[in-house]
């Protein structure tokens, strides 16, 4: 495998107006991925995870991983991971750079007793706290202090303790750390509040088929039984949800009709449901959906919600279509405190937005025009690329490494649909 180095020039080019029309497979899910791989902290024996996403993110907790003393064999889709932590230090310089690093603070606590791990960066949607996942540690029995931007986690000589861990705000990352610290600590663990997305009970479902019993993932409450030991285990991640919405947006804006194939429908109810009242028309098949459009999308408000509700991780891309809607609608943000980054950039390139809050009311204009455009992060990146699909003449859109970190191929996959994109080098 060819570690990355992140290319902060690149540009893509997109000229807009073309109609996308085709099927798109949908890579495995990067925020299933994740904390897939942070578990060969803890399945020593061995860790295989099939449709594993070739992404800067991927790649990064690789790179972390064996800074901690993990063997990682990489290939295409397939990942085997074996060996035990060595060291219990995670790097300043991998860390700071991806927000999920801080999954391997259960992970390594679990199997050395001990984790320092730095105060982990990512992207700047809001202040996005950690304490929820300090909350996890310290409820199974860890003593939490800090040193100079470190975090140090350490357990006494009876290691991790089950316990009650009641989360007073939903957390998906938080409820994944209290599953992965959990599953290994004596007696019961109950979690409270837990988040429900189909990411956790993908982490769920690996650790069962590992050996670990773990009973409500998907759910409000979730029950585990510390087992001793786990075992080796391949899992076949579950497709990327946020993906396969991008790809429903991109049909819609361009007047498309896109097969989107390699996904679970039921995980994107009701964003699938929402982007029927827009107008679409939305075909559902067990693995795959088809979404189609002939006019100008219907105006439509949203309000993002922890799963099943209207996922964040969407809010941008939606925001791009409302843009060119027929009517005005609102959307509101209740996840992140700070995550209408893309609308000064949508508004370069025509769209009609006010922000008051947490809430964005956007007018519906009939067209979009070309200009140069940064996108501030990952979502929004995507936003600005469907905006520039339907603007006429030819966006450039710049702070392109942040689209790397969660979309597998993103131009091949958008050219094969008969976009017209290029990336600078
Ligand atoms: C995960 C996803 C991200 C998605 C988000 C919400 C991954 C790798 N990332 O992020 O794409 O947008 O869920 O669906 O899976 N919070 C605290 N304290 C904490 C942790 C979180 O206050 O310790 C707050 C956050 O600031 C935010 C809210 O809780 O306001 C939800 O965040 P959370 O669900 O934890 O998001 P992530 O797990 O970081």
């Amino acid at each position: 495998m060819k570690l990355f180095l992140q290319n902060y020039k690149e540009k893509i080019y997109i000229t807009g107006g073309s109609s996308l029309k085709g099927m798109v497979k949908v890579s495995g899910a990067k925020n299933a991925a994740l904390p897939l791989m942070a578990l060969s902290l803890i399945l020593n024996k061995g860790l295989t995870l099939l449709n594993m996403p070739d992404l800067a993110d991927t790649r990064l907790m690789s790179k972390l991983l064996i800074q901690l003393g993990i063997n990682i064999n990489w290939t295409y889709g397939k990942a085997e991971f074996d060996g035990h932590p060595q060291v219990n230090e995670a790097s300043y310089d991998l860390v700071r750079q991806m927000r999920a690093s801080i999954l391997v603070l259960g992970p390594l606590l679990a199997s050395l007793g001990s984790a320092r791990v730095p105060l982990p960066g990512g992207c700047a949607i809001g202040a996005r706290p950690i304490d929820l996942h300090l909350f996890v540690m310290e409820s199974l029995g860890a003593n939490i202090k800090y040193d100079s931007g470190f975090i140090i986690a350490s357990v006494g000589s009876e290691g991790l303790k089950g316990g009650v861990i009641d989360f007073p705000k939903i957390s998906v990352g938080a409820t994944e750390s209290a599953i992965m610290t959990a599953v290994l600590a004596k007696g019961v663990t109950k979690i409270l509040n837990a988040a429900h997305e189909p990411e956790i009970i993908d982490l769920a479902k690996c650790l069962t088929s590992a050996g670990a019993n773990i009973k409500g993932a998907g759910t409000s409450t979730i029950i585990i039984n510390g087992v001793k030991k786990l075992n080796p285990v391949c899992h076949d991640i579950v497709p990327d949800r946020i993906e396969a919405g991008s790809f429903a947006i991109a049909s819609a804006i361009t007047k498309g009709n896109i097969e989107i194939n390699n996904i679970r429908p039921n995980d994107l109810e009701f964003f699938l449901q929402t982007l029927k009242y827009t107008g679409s028309k939305v075909i559902i098949n067990k693995n795959s959906v088809i979404v189609s459009s002939s006019k100008r999308p219907i105006a439509y408000n949203i309000t993002t919600e922890a799963h099943p509700g209207f996922p964040t991780d969407l809010q941008a891309q939606y925001m791009a279509l409302m843009s060119i809607a027929d009517g005005n609608c609102y959307v509101k943000e209740t996840i992140f405190e700070n995550r209408f980054m893309h609308v000064p950039e949508l508004l370069r390139i025509g769209a009609n937005i006010t922000i008051d809050k947490q809430t964005a009311t956007i007018k519906g204009v009939k067209n979009l025009h070309a200009s140069k455009v940064m996108a501030s992060d990952l979502r929004a990146s995507m936003s600005l690329i469907l905006g520039a699909l339907v603007a006429s003449g030819t966006s450039e859109i710049d702070g392109i490494h942040h689209l790397d970190r969660g979309y597998e191929k993103i131009e091949d996959k958008l050219s094969n649909l008969g976009a017209i994109i290029n990336r600078s080098k």
